[in-house]
């Protein structure tokens, strides 16, 4: 049938009718940050799944995130509005390749960033997100050695936070590897008052030149609290939106990819439009389910995670 013109009021009713929260991430396109009842980091939008009275969860990010609100709440209905949003780095992470190299490296706890699927969840035993992965390895005891997967380079900027050797997953997101060096040194020589920030998903080139790293909502808050007044953004362009909206008065510059294309964009978050979100809603597809033994499994890594960074 033909879609409301009104899609925002239409999208509002729907959520009244179904008793449905919408959680949004940093890097959906502003309309579905707009509507969006809760914007978040992946840490954030984690603990908001755990925490709402809401009936139907309408998840605008990508799967494992929405496949993480699903393991935290079994009763509900987790929609995602196209379930082929998936992710790079998940996806870089085969559970059968993953089940050998854990098998190779017995002894070693599993510490996964929450960047995967829920049967590499299932086989890991601390899950951690950007904003927390260093305090979650900072509290496990000296003496234990830690696989860390599926980012290399969250990975690697762990290593280097905590003095820690880690055995890595060489896995990685195709968005935050595509950011030019040189473009960026470029733009620091045109702008010399901007300062560079950047996701540690980022590779060490494009991190060397960031005077701040962290989460999305880490990256939002400091250029809110910071004095400086221009930043180059080395990370999803869909975060500038909030930083526009938080400091109106500075400047924003996303950082640009080797190429000349948009693919700093992420295609999977971006497959989800406010149409499909609509449409998700009205249909109550596509609908997030797992096995009841999976989801069991990947609950208590993230459980852990979920204490050990209160
Ligand atoms: P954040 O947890 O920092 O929002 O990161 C999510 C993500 O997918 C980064 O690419
Ligand atoms: Fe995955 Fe990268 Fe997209 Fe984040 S930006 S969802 S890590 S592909």
């Amino acid at each position: 049938g033909a879609l409301p013109l009104d899609l925002f009021a239409a999208i509002k009713s729907l959520k009244q009718e179904l008793n449905a929260v919408i959680l949004a991430h940093y890097y959906q396109e502003p309309d579905i940050q707009d509507i969006a009842d809760f914007i978040g980091d992946s840490l954030q939008l984690a603990k908001a799944a755990a925490n709402t009275n809401a009936d139907v969860i309408v998840f605008a990010g990508v799967h494992f995130m929405a496949e993480t609100a699903k393991i935290l709440n079994p009763d509900k209905m987790v929609l995602l509005p196209d379930l082929s949003a998936g992710c790079s780095l998940a996806d870089s992470c085969p559970p059968k390749e993953f089940a050998a190299f854990k098998a190779a490296h017995p002894d070693h706890l599993v510490v996964s960033y929450i960047n995967c699927s829920a049967e590499i969840k299932a086989m890991s035993d601390i899950i951690c997100t950007s904003s927390n992965a260093v305090k979650i390895v900072q509290q496990i005891p000296e003496n234990v050695p830690i696989i860390f997967a599926p980012d290399r380079n969250l990975g690697r900027y762990v290593m280097e936070q905590t003095g820690r050797h880690l055995v890595l997953w060489q896995g990685s997101c195709i968005v935050h590897e595509t950011f030019s060096e040189k473009k960026i040194v470029q733009l620091k020589i045109a702008h010399p008052e901007a300062e560079a920030i950047a996701h540690p998903e980022c590779e060490p080139p494009v991190l060397r030149h960031a005077s701040f790293i962290g989460s999305t909502a880490a990256l939002l808050k400091y250029c809110q609290e910071s004095q400086t007044q221009e930043f180059i953004v080395a990370t999803e362009p869909g975060i500038i939106h909030q930083m526009q909206k938080a400091a109106p008065q500075k400047h924003f510059i996303p950082a640009p990819p080797i190429n000349n294309c948009n693919c700093n964009e992420c295609p999977f978050m971006r497959l989800n439009t406010l149409e499909k979100l609509y449409l998700a809603m009205k249909n109550c597809a596509p609908e997030i389910t797992m096995s009841e033994e999976i989801r069991l499994a990947a609950l208590r890594p993230i459980q852990r995670m979920l204490e050990m960074s209160v």
